[in-house]
């Protein structure tokens, strides 16, 4: 008997709120390669998917070290489609603007390029960018830093501009625009890779979620100064679900929506468009 050879779906920060409904709901019919930085709750999470009948390889890592990119990299096959969903992050609350601008947008430039060889015709990137990016205006001289945060001397360059947008604002402004500009640089780098590869068969597509219930959102809720407003902006009057974001990233990974590339979709019940409504 031949078995049938099932898609594979990377999917980083695995044991956090998006990455967990990820797994779940990818696992159901792909074969899981997980990873997270939280080596105890990686574990913990992956032995619950395997008692479950899942097929998981996880390997706990930081996404600023090249050799744990190298190693998911490998557990993918150059001939065999893949869903890759990128959700590890740091938001305002739980990091300074240095380390959130590395996690968010040095890290997952690092894992387009450690996943370029491996990523078969049919294969589908989908990193977790954020509304916060829609909020940030393009400004052309910061969107030239953005799109190559793997340059010599990136972090002194868009500290420079981090300093000048949020530290009015002290050191919480500074993680808040930091946190701003890395998701907008992963908005520019979704359109530059999705235009690269698409000649290769390959798809990539960012999510913009609102504020979601996860371990981050509710932090941002509780000690980030707007985040709460945000959330009760969604027009749907709720705030969003792990699940939320998992189902749209099903979507997006499925032949339905195989004509889908280079663009962002927003997750966010309405609420970007309120806030700018708001604003004015
Ligand atoms: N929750 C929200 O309201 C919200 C809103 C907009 C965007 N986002 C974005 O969605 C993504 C997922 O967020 P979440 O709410 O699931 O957060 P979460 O904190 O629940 O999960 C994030 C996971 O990433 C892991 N991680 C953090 N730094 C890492 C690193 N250096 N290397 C490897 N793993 C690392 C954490 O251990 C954690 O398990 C993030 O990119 C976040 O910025 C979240």
């Amino acid at each position: 008997m031949t078995a049938v050879v099932r898609r594979k779906a990377l999917i980083t920060g695995a044991a956090g709120g998006m990455g967990r409904a990820c797994a779940y709901l990818f696992g159901a019919t792909c074969d899981l390669v997980l990873s997270d930085v939280s080596q105890d709750r990686l574990d913990a999470f992956a032995k619950e998917l395997r008692d479950a009948g899942h097929t998981v390889v996880a390997h706990a890592g930081d996404m600023m070290d090249a050799a744990h990119l190298s190693a998911l990299a490998s557990e993918l096959d150059a001939d065999r489609p893949c869903s890759v969903i990128h959700t590890a992050g740091l938001s305002p609350s739980l990091a300074d603007w240095q380390a959130i601008m590395k996690v968010n947008l040095v890290a997952t430039e690092m894992l387009m390029q450690a996943l370029e060889p491996v990523l078969a015709p049919g294969s589908v990137v989908v990193p977790i960018a954020s509304m916060a990016g829609h909020m940030m205006p393009a400004i052309a001289d910061i969107d030239a830093l953005l799109v190559d945060p793997l340059a010599d001397h990136f972090i002194q360059g868009i500290g420079a501009a981090v300093e000048a947008m949020g530290g009015a604002g002290g050191d919480v402004g500074k993680r808040g625009v930091s946190y701003s500009l890395s998701k907008r640089g992963v908005h520019l780098l979704t359109y530059r890779r999705a235009i690269a590869w698409g000649p290769r068969g390959v798809r990539v597509v960012s999510i913009s979620p609102g504020v979601i219930h996860t371990p981050m959102g509710l932090a941002e809720n509780e000690k980030t100064p707007g985040a709460r407003e945000t959330m009760d902006a969604a027009a749907l009057g709720r705030i969003g679900t792990p699940m939320d974001i998992a189902m749209a990233a099903r979507f997006l990974c499925s032949d339905e929506a195989g004509y889908i590339t280079a663009t962002d979709l927003k997750v966010d019940g309405g609420s970007t468009e309120v806030v700018a409504a708001q604003r004015g």
